[in-house]
């Protein structure tokens, strides 16, 4: 019998489980029940053409080293000019993650338009500091963004508003043995889908995945357009564009699921 894998973890589920479990234990079904309903569902939408969306959540400008040094998909500095020219040309909307230092050197690389939302993560623990510690993350953002009159998801995205800032506290998700430096929670990862205007027919691609987090959560929000979905079209652009060395994650479920 092939072993099964736990949906949180990864891990195999013991063969004394329950033949319908989907972790391997209690404290994996809690963890992996917090963060789905927490990122919630999309409404389905009517099949037009899926948008092609990106989140870019790379180390910070001078501290891949530092960070992620020893990490698998590490591959020194990021080039960052690089990576905003491929989020413009390659994607309908992106978004991008970054500190709140390197933010006007970042904008500047950014095409006219783009905007800047916030995210309030609170103080994290640390040393005494010669400078004001800072308590948020920029997410700068762009391309369609905005919901065209008369799209059949338009009421839908109008009656939850839109926000620009998120205030959510960032904790290590000790149940997730893939956790790394940097990892989105639930809330910030369905806060940037609706930032986006993403709808669970649409494309999504996550260039830096580190954790999986961000997929995982897009998988959730995504799921209920599965059932609903006819087979893709595979002359479409898929949207996964490679970036340095991090092999980019995409889902896009009006097709087979890619990863
Ligand atoms: C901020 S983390 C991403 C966290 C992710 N959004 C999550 O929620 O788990 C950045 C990731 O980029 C990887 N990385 C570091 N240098 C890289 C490079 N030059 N190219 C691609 N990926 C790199 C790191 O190893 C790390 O996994």
């Amino acid at each position: 019998m092939t072993a099964r894998i736990c949906a949180w973890c990864r891990g195999p589920i013991p063969d004394h489980a329950r033949r319908d479990s989907v972790t391997c234990s209690k404290r994996c079904r809690q963890a992996r029940h917090r963060f789905t309903t927490t990122v919630g569902t999309g409404t389905p939408v009517a099949h037009g053409q899926p948008r092609r969306l990106a989140y870019a959540d790379p180390p910070y400008p001078g501290l891949s080293a530092r960070y992620y040094g020893t990490h698998p998909d590490y591959a020194g500095e990021v080039d960052h000019a690089a990576l905003v020219a491929s989020l413009t040309a390659d994607y309908d909307a992106w978004a991008l993650s970054t500190s709140a230092a390197a933010l006007p050197e970042i904008l500047a690389l950014c095409p006219p338009g783009s905007r800047v939302a916030a995210w309030f993560h609170g103080s994290r623990p640390n040393k005494l500091a010669r400078r004001p510690v800072s308590t948020w993350e920029p997410v700068i953002y762009g391309g369609a963004i905005a919901v065209a009159p008369g799209q059949p998801d338009a009421s839908r995205l109008a009656a939850r508003r839109r926000e620009d800032a998120l205030i959510a506290p960032a904790r290590a998700r000790t149940t997730d043995p893939n956790r790394v430096i940097g990892a989105k929670p639930a809330a910030f990862c369905r806060w940037v889908f609706d930032l986006l205007g993403a709808t669970p027919a649409d494309h999504f691609t996550d260039l830096f995945p580190g954790s999986g987090g961000v997929l995982r959560a897009w998988e959730a929000f995504a799921a209920t357009q599965r059932d609903t979905s006819p087979p893709a079209d595979p002359t479409r652009h898929t949207g996964a564009t490679r970036h340095a060395a991090a092999e980019p994650q995409s889902l896009d479920l009006t097709g087979p699921v890619s990863h």
